[in-house]
């Protein structure tokens, strides 16, 4: 049996789940991680050491596969649990209609469903631990929504209200819910994301690799730790509930909020739909 906290975090084979799993693993835990890549879990189960970090080849859409794996964390960590880091996630890009219906189904299967899944699976293990966080990765999209991402952008409201609700339902328990908003972080996601052009799924090879990041402001590019950083601030205490990375996508949060249709005709005259 593993001695000391633990922290089992999904989509820990790359970008900010695996920020996160190398910042937590600094910081002495040990760490449960979860993905469908498998060379991507293997370098980093061979980075943090085999002693400190223990790999699942999981779906998270997959409930029965996640119980088990869950089952199997509490057997290593003699049912403790202090993090649980909901991140695995997809995004699907292309106007509404142009995605078909299956992809946007997986979207949500594995962006909401894979949260709740690890939620319902988890949940016992972070009841029985002292200051445990449960913590989930939405984004920007669920300030105001992203055009072009329409059902990624659901998926990730509804992360984030998930967040709110049960942090009020968990605190009877001691359990801590919080979530991060993160703008344009600098991971695979972007050259990994099927894009759909008027109907047709743009080939591999024409997709852009690079994030399409400003100079400047709540969307420039931003490597995956400050993100790991707010994961880590947030376990230690703060009592922040939405973390955004950067700062600045918390304007466009209050920003949204003072007038939604302001901001919805902005977005319309800068995408110049509606003229002909
Ligand atoms: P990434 O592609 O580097 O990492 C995502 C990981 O999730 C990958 O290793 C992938 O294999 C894994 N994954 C995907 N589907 C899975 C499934 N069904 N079961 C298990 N693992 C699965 O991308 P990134 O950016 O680190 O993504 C992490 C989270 O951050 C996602 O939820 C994403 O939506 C969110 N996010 C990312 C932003 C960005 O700019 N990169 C901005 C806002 C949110």
């Amino acid at each position: 049996m593993v001695e000391g906290k633990a922290a089992f975090i999904t989509g820990a084979a790359s970008g900010i789940g695996r920020a996160t799993a190398e910042l937590f693993a600094e910081q002495g835990f040990w760490i449960g991680a979860a993905d469908r890549n498998v060379a991507g879990l293997e370098a980093l189960r061979a980075e943090l050491g085999r002693d400190r970090c223990r790999t699942w080849r999981l779906d998270v859409a997959d409930k029965a596969a996640y119980d088990e794996v869950i089952g199997e964390v509490a057997e290593e960590t003699g049912g403790r649990l202090d993090l649980l880091f909901n991140n695995a996630g997809i995004a699907v890009a292309g106007f509404f209609e142009d995605i078909p219906i299956e992809e946007t189904r997986r979207v949500i299967e594995v962006n909401l469903g894979g949260v709740i899944n690890g939620i319902y699976a988890a949940l016992p293990l972070l009841k029985e631990t002292p200051g445990s966080l449960c913590f989930s990765t939405s984004s920007s999209a669920a300030t105001f929504g992203a055009p072009g991402l329409a059902v990624y952008t659901a998926t990730k409201f509804a992360v984030k209200g998930l967040t709110e609700a049960l942090a009020v339902e968990l605190s009877r328990c001691g359990v801590r819910v919080a979530d991060v908003l993160p703008g344009v972080i600098d991971t695979a996601i972007f050259g990994d994301s099927p894009i759909y052009v008027e109907g047709q799924k743009l080939p591999d090879e024409l997709r852009p690799a690079a994030p399409p990041a400003a100079d400047s402001g709540a969307f420039r590019l931003v490597s995956p730790r400050p993100v790991a950083e707010a994961v880590w601030r947030c376990y230690a205490g703060d009592p922040r509930m939405h973390w955004y990375v950067p700062v600045e996508i918390e304007d466009i949060e209050r920003e949204k909020t003072a007038s939604p249709e302001a901001m919805r005709d902005a977005r319309i005259a800068s995408s110049g739909a509606g003229s002909d």
